[in-house]
């Protein structure tokens, strides 16, 4: 039968197609693999962790990668930033899925590097449809002077996104077809709790705060143009930020009796993956009319 299949797809969204053997029609509605076909997602801090598993899992459902990271650490962060190898890596499990992705080392704090990079992916992989703008950092390092780590996180966590999405925007108003926005904040952007005046701290919880603003903001911009803006707040991620050194030490140094940090579902950090899920559904046309949304992935931390 396969010389009279004859397969229609609705113009815009894909949302169902149909289906025709020659003898019965089969109406095929959503499915995971193709929801973002032919999309083009913009991903900033893709070589590990969430950035990575967010590239994983839009490719799986259809799109192309453009993909930045840093690649090299950052003398006051407490931690090992991606290397190159890793953003490698990101890139040949897209790749293994029979997607395309553009990589660069850029640092988010650099708008001509940010510019540049998602420059060469557009040219590349034909414009840019999704925008996750993730790349953050964590702890400081303890001996750096209190003024310089809250202006080193405000740089990375907010500049950067501001960067990101004030490169991207223009080509996806210039496009014309639409898009969605993702911002990764965090539960502390909605909530204050374990605050204990440690400038990086103070600069994370700015930042992250900022984000909704922009969120709510962006969303009104971008309206117009059929170009949603949301943000996601996980609760702690089982991802490299928290699982290293120094995050153990500042852990094993707070009182037993401080705050409780904890969430409320019987979890101590969920995965990446579960961020990626709601990622996946808040770019995809299932949430074409979400938009300006502040949403947790947080095992309830937000209401204990
Ligand atoms: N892990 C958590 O517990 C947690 C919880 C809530 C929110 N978040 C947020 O999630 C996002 C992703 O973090 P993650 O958990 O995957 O941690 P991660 O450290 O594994 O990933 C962050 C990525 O951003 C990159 N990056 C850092 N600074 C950069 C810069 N200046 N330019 C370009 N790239 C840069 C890093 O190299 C790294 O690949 C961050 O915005 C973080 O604040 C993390």
């Amino acid at each position: 039968m396969a010389a009279t299949l004859a397969t229609l797809r609705r113009p815009a969204g894909g949302r169902a197609r149909i289906e025709w053997d020659g003898t019965s029609v089969t109406r095929k509605v959503g499915g995971m693999g193709g929801r973002l076909e032919g999309k083009v997602t913009l991903i900033t801090g893709a070589a590990r962790g969430q950035g990575r598993s967010h590239a994983v899992r839009l490719a799986r459902e259809g799109a192309d990668v453009i993909g930045l990271d840093i690649g090299r650490d950052i003398d006051t962060v407490a931690y090992p930033l991606a290397t190159g190898a890793e953003l490698a890596e990101t890139a040949s499990e897209v790749e293994a899925l029979g997607r395309r992705m553009v990589t660069a080392e850029a640092d988010v704090r650099d708008l001509d590097a940010v510019r540049a990079a998602v420059t060469d992916g557009v040219n590349t992989l034909g414009g840019v449809d999704i925008v996750l703008a993730n790349a953050g950092i964590g702890m400081i390092d303890p001996e750096v002077p209190a003024p310089t780590a809250f202006r080193d996180v405000l740089d990375i966590n907010l500049v950067g996104v501001w960067n990101t999405v004030h490169v991207a925007a223009p080509i996806m108003i210039e496009q014309g077809r639409g898009g969605s926005i993702v911002l990764t904040g965090s539960v502390m952007a909605l909530s204050g709790r374990g605050g204990a005046g440690n400038a990086g701290a103070d600069g994370y919880t700015a930042a992250k705060h900022a984000l909704v603003g922009l969120t709510r903001s962006w969303a009104n911009w971008l309206a117009p143009h059929n170009i949603r803006v949301n943000s996601v707040h996980p609760t702690g991620v089982n991802t490299p930020m928290i699982d290293n050194d120094a995050i153990q030490q500042f852990l094993a140094s707070l009182p037993k009796d401080g705050p409780d940090m904890g969430n409320l579902l019987d979890v101590p950090v969920i995965e990446a993956e579960d961020v990626s899920n709601a990622i996946a559904w808040l770019v995809s046309d299932e949430a074409r009319y979400v938009t300006g949304v502040a949403l947790p992935v947080d095992a309830g931390f937000l209401v204990k």
